[in-house]
C-alpha cells in the first residue's frame, strides 16, 4: 500500500513507522490517521512482524497534536465525531493491538501525538523531547484518551496538573513521572527501541498477545465514552472558537469563559 504522510521500514521481524509531515511538525491530520489506521492493521496482520516501534520524522516533533485547522469550525456533533472515530481508528486501536507497540519520542509529543503515545504499549524518550496536553488552552478537553490514559500512567494528581495547566513536562520529568521508560540520546532512540524489541522477540507472541489483552482489561472503564461526549460539548463554546482562532492567527487567546 502506497502512505502518503508516513513511511514503514520493516527488518529482523521489526516494523518502524514514521510519521511524516515535518512542516506541520507531524500534525495528525485526518488522512494520517486513517494511514496509521491502516498501516497498523496491515502489519498486525502480517505474521513476520512481531514488534511495532512508531516515530516521528525530524528532530522536532514526535507529533505535535491532531492538526488544530481541520476541526477549528467544527460544530458539537463533529467535534463528538471527531473523537469517536479518531479513537476508533486509531487511538484505541492501537491500545488493542495484539502485536507490542513502542512508541519512540523524539521531540514535541503534544495533545493527539502525546495521546498516540500513551495509547502505545510502551514508551522511550531522546533528551530532547517535550511532552504535555495542551487542549485546555485551546478551550477543549483531550479527545483521544488523553483524560483516561494520562492518569492511568502518572497518577491523578499529576495528570490533573498537566492538563489544567497545559504545560510541557521535559523527557527527565516524563521519565521521574512514569510516562516514559527510558531517555537517550536522540541518534540512540530508535536502536534502544530495536534493542527492547529483539528481547521481545524472544518470547511468545501468542503469549505476549495474551498479556495485552490481560493488561487492558483491567483499565476497562466508560471514561472514554465520557471524554467523547465533553470533548464534543467543548465545540460548542466560544472559548474553543476564541482558542482555535488564537492559534490559527498565531496569538494569544482572550478566553471569554462561555
Ligand atoms: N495543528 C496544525 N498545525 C500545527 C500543529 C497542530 N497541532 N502544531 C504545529 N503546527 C504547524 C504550525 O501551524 C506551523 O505551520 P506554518 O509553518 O504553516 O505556520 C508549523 O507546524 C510549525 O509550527 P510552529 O508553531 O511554527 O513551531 P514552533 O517551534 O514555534 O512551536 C509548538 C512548536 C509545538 C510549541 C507549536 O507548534 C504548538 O504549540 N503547536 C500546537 C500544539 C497543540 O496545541 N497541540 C494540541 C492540539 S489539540
Amino acid at each position: 500500500m502506497h502512505y502518503e504522510n508516513i513511511y514503514i521500514e520493516e527488518e529482523n521481524q521489526v516494523a518502524v513507522i514514521t510519521i511524516d509531515r515535518p512542516k506541520k511538525l507531524n500534525a495528525l491530520n485526518s488522512a494520517t490517521i486513517r494511514e496509521l489506521h491502516e498501516a497498523f492493521k496491515e502489519l498486525d496482520e502480517t505474521p513476520e512482524i512481531k514488534v511495532i516501534i512508531i516515530t516521528g520524522s525530524g528532530e522536532k516533533a514526535f507529533v505535535a497534536g491532531a492538526d488544530i485547522s481541520e476541526f477549528a469550525h467544527f460544530n458539537v456533533e463533529q467535534g463528538k465525531t471527531l473523537a469517536a472515530e479518531g479513537q476508533e481508528l486509531l487511538f484505541s486501536f492501537v491500545a488493542q493491538l495484539s502485536t507490542p507497540v513502542i512508541a519512540a519520542i523524539n521531540g514535541f509529543a503534544l495533545g493527539g501525538g502525546l495521546e498516540l503515545a500513551m495509547a502505545c504499549h510502551f514508551r522511550v524518550a531522546s533528551e530532547n523531547a517535550k511532552m504535555g496536553l495542551p487542549e485546555v488552552s485551546l478551550g477543549v478537553i483531550p479527545g483521544y484518551g488523553g483524560t483516561q490514559r494520562l492518569p492511568q500512567l502518572v497518577g491523578k494528581g499529576i495528570a490533573m496538573e498537566m492538563i489544567m495547566t497545559a504545560g510541557m513536562i521535559d523527557a527527565q520529568k516524563a521519565l521521574q513521572n512514569g510516562l516514559v521508560n527510558y531517555v537517550v540520546p536522540q541518534e540512540e532512540l530508535v536502536p534502544l527501541c530495536q534493542k527492547l524489541a529483539a528481547k521481545i522477540l524472544n518470547n511468545s507472541s501468542v503469549a505476549i498477545s495474551y498479556a495485552i489483552k490481560a493488561v487492558n482489561a483491567g483499565y476497562i472503564n466508560n471514561g472514554y465514552a465520557v471524554e467523547i461526549d465533553a470533548f464534543g460539548s467543548c465545540f460548542g463554546t466560544e472559548d474553543f472558537k476564541e482558542g482555535t482562532q488564537a492559534f490559527l492567527e498565531k496569538r494569544k487567546a482572550k478566553f471569554p469563559g462561555a
